[in-house]
């Protein structure tokens, strides 16, 4: 099988609004295959997930997109992709520290701590995904965060070690390559159960706060679309899209 990600399709870019903003204009404009990636050392206008902004300092961190073609996910499956770029971080940080986990849908947690973010922002073709643009800020060798961003944390942070971030780049998108073939060679299932056993807070007695207000209950898992699990104090099991309950403590 050839590998999704080759060196000659990485471009590297000295600074740029935002990544994923520069891969969906490449997708319009080039036809770029599958397995190109997108890293810049600077973004002026990094995007997080709602209107939030990305802090990552200059030339610190991984700031990149990687521009999937996954025609092979039927679109109601599209939570797949989520699951294999979350858990390629998941499996690269492992390399480096205990208890990393995923917050549903697709924060990258040390203990409490966030240390990669990501943004996918895809497109259907019929019945199927036609692209993908997985956006992941991953902080690396940043020492202070300035930004409200709740609890952030770096490799750095961590392991007091400083990284080469060309090194760690091909040590992550290995491990994302590898993600993205189990499920491509019919391991959807091994995915799906890897996802489960790596989610933040699962099946512990939390709270948690919808539209109705705040509630104690655990994670009981995600529903075949991706949706957040959550059964309550009464054994009611509530289903929640992406932005519809925060975690609270
Ligand atoms: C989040 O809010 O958790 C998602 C953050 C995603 C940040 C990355 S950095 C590279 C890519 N380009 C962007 O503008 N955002 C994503």
């Amino acid at each position: 099988m050839p590998n999704l990600f080759h060196s000659e399709r990485i471009i590297r870019v000295e600074q740029l609004d935002s990544t994923n903003l520069h891969a969906l204009q490449l997708i319009k404009d080039t036809n770029p295959s599958g397995g190109t990636v997108v890293m810049a050392l600077n973004q002026t206008e990094g995007r997080g997930q709602q209107t939030n902004a990305w802090e990552s300092e200059s030339g610190k961190n991984l700031t990149i997109s990687l521009i999937l073609r996954p025609d092979f996910i039927k679109a109601q499956d599209q939570f797949q992709v989520s699951m294999i770029v979350s858990l390629g971080v998941k499996d690269y940080l492992d390399t480096y520290s205990e208890d990393v986990s995923v917050k549903w849908p697709n924060d990258i947690y040390v203990s409490d701590k966030k240390i990669a973010g990501i943004l996918i922002e895809q497109s259907i073709m019929g019945a199927y995904l036609s692209h993908s643009v997985c956006g992941i800020g991953l902080n690396i060798n940043q020492k202070r965060f300035l930004s409200d961003a709740p609890n952030p944390i770096s490799l750095h942070m961590l392991t007091n070690e400083t990284y080469d971030l060309e090194k760690e780049l091909i040590k992550l998108l290995a491990s994302i390559e590898n993600r993205y073939f189990q499920l491509l060679n019919g391991k959807g299932y091994e995915l799906k159960d890897d996802y489960l056993k790596a989610m933040f807070w699962m099946k512990e007695e939390h709270t948690f706060k919808d539209e109705e207000g705040q509630f104690k209950g655990q994670i009981v898992g995600i529903s075949e679309f991706g949706q957040l699990l959550i059964q309550d104090e009464e054994k009611v099991v509530r289903t929640y899209n992406f932005k519809e309950v925060s975690f609270i403590r």
